[in-house]
């Protein structure tokens, strides 16, 4: 990978307008490395953007700019070609999330159950406002429209794994669950 200024930072705001910059020193190192990992072993072109770019964000959280232009590259396609379908598959995103994901659904089953409340406790818990994300990437809060499990509102994803019947006991147990996994594997146990 070269250094200097990429063509995307030169050309920001026409590619961008006012979402949140981030430059080559900013991304991950793991993203680059996964980028090389996966063209190596995958050759050909554009065919494999979608499962790059799910490879890439599955492991550093999102997929920031530098790294779009970096799979254009790779992939011999423009970086607005990949910014656009980074931009239509609503399960892509260009901000980090956290490495816990908690969406809370508030479609119409889970509001009458009050979904509010849960997403206010959650975020109370994790000390976070819906949009956000912790300091140390452990977690992000978002609130997602119905998650297909109605018949177990209040409901709510945490990366793809649903949770349902949700009560504030039910949280702070997974809550700790998750904290106290994330300790384990950076003391280099399991999950
Ligand atoms: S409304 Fe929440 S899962 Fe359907």
């Amino acid at each position: 990978m070269e250094g200097g200024e990429s063509m995307l930072e030169e050309n920001y705001e026409i590619f961008y307008g006012a979402q949140e910059k981030s430059t080559r020193d900013e991304v991950d190192p793991e993203a680059w490395r996964i980028v090389d990992e996966y063209v190596a072993e995958h050759p050909g072109g554009q065919e494999q953007l979608i499962p790059l770019l799910h490879r890439v964000q599955g492991k550093i959280g999102y997929l920031p700019f530098p790294i779009q232009e970096y799979v254009a590259e790779k992939l011999g396609m423009s970086p607005v070609e990949v910014y656009s379908v980074v931009s239509f598959y609503h399960f892509f995103t260009t901000t980090p999330r956290g490495r816990y994901q908690l969406k809370v659904c508030m479609g119409t089953a889970c509001f009458v159950n009050n979904a509010q409340t849960i997403c206010d406790i959650l975020g109370d818990l994790v000390g976070l406002e819906v949009g956000g994300v912790t300091d140390d990437r452990l977690f992000s809060l978002e609130q997602v429209r119905c998650i297909g499990a109605c018949g177990l509102a209040p409901a709510m994803m945490v990366n793809d794994e649903v949770h349902g019947h949700l009560t504030p006991k039910e949280l702070r147990k997974l809550i700790r669950k998750l904290k106290s996994g994330a300790r384990r594997q950076e003391e280099g146990g399991p999950e």
